[in-house]
């Protein structure tokens, strides 16, 4: 079975932000209520013109020119969104023309904020059994397309943003354990309904508020935290690996105090967690290849680092995935621990 290198990574946030202080002036709110209960300060606003695919194409360039390949040479892409562009094509048809894949298939994953995750998953597989050589996966959100712009619970929550991933066959690195969940039975827990759900008497669709985010807050925060800790546990016993050889905790970007659970109840010092909720807002699909891309560009991913990717979300869904880092697929001499636990802790 072939392992996999992580050959490139990129983001892209669209450029207009929303600050606490903007939503002050739309809802009943404070911009200390929105910091002390999810370490949120700004998020960031597609442009009308913007969708997921021309956000996911942005961050695909990104990831192309880190790899140093072209479009060309990809053999998949997968898109991983919540809010496509339309119902079909998929945005990852979309970005696979715009990058000029000619020779690539493309579909999209919908796991709610455990998109990107499922999509990396997938992806993988197909490398695992030797399918494809190179595989783009774009997690890509315009979630203020489906915020309800009234709702003070939902609304200073979510922004948009994209970042995408190129993975090659290698003899080095990939994922060592994974663990995928969702009980569905809690869907009323946190759903948007689309233009294809149920129709009443009247052949009429559900009302325009249901369209959007409806979560139940509390609930979902206490979900996560005992989620996203279960997953990462029954993925280091998957892996024989203890806490302790977790180099950087890669949780999904919903609320800096699940983050700080997560890693606390997991006894993973909270140095190692990347965080960029505070700039960006939940993501959902995009939220962890942002942060991914963001901390190769700031020297934290060391090559051979043992990530815990986890995340939670829509479904309900869950889980987690381990992963070696490599950049270069090939098989270390000597694993240079001191290297990356500096880099692990931003030093
Ligand atoms: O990708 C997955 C997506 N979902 C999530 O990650 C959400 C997980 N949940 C959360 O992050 C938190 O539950 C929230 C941030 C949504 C809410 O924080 P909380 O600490 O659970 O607050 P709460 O919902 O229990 O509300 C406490 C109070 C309520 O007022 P009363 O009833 O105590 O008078 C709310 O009405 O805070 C009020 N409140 C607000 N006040 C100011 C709720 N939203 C706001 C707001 N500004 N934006």
């Amino acid at each position: 079975m072939n392992r996999v290198r992580i050959a490139g990574l990129g983001h892209y946030l669209p450029e207009k932000t929303l600050t606490n202080l903007d939503l002050e002036r739309m809802v009943d709110t404070s911009d200390q209520w929105i910091r002390a209960r999810t370490g949120i300060q700004e998020r960031h606003i597609a442009a009308p013109h913007e969708t997921s695919s021309s956000l996911g194409l942005h961050a695909a360039r990104m990831a192309l020119a880190d790899a140093r390949i072209d479009g060309a040479d990809i053999d998949l892409v997968i898109g991983a969104t919540t809010t496509p562009d339309g119902m079909f094509p998929s945005v990852g048809s979309l970005i696979q023309d715009g990058i000029g894949a000619k020779r690539a298939g493309a579909f999209d994953v919908n796991a709610a904020c455990v998109g990107f995750m499922s999509a990396l998953a997938t992806a993988m597989q197909f490398i695992a059994t030797g399918a494809c050589a190179r595989v783009l996966v774009v997690g890509t959100e315009v979630l203020s397309r489906i915020v309800n712009w009234e709702d003070r619970g939902t609304c200073v929550l979510f922004g948009d943003g994209a970042g995408a991933v190129v993975l090659e066959a290698a003899q080095f690195g990939g994922p060592l354990g994974l663990v995928l969940r969702s009980d569905g039975s809690k869907k009323l827990a946190l759903f948007a309904e689309g233009p294809c759900g149920p129709r009443d008497a009247n052949g009429e669709g559900p009302a325009h508020h249901l369209c959007m985010i409806n979560m139940e807050g509390p609930a979902i925060f206490k979900f996560a935290v005992q989620a996203m800790t279960q997953a990462v546990r029954d993925a280091l016993t998957q892996a024989s690996l203890r806490v302790e050889d977790i180099d950087l905790l890669v949780p999904h970007q919903a609320n800096l105090r699940i983050i700080q659970g997560t890693a606390k109840h997991l006894g993973v010092p909270e140095s190692k967690a990347i965080v960029t909720v505070h700039k960006y807002g939940n993501t959902s699909s995009a939220s962890i290849p942002v942060a991914l891309s963001e901390a190769q560009k700031e020297g934290r991913l060391a090559e051979g680092a043992r990530l815990a990717l986890c995340s939670f979300g829509g479904g309900l869904a869950w889980g987690s995935m381990l992963l070696e880092y490599s950049r270069t697929g090939v098989v270390p001499t000597q694993r240079n621990e001191a290297l990356v636990e500096a880099n692990a802790a931003g030093s």
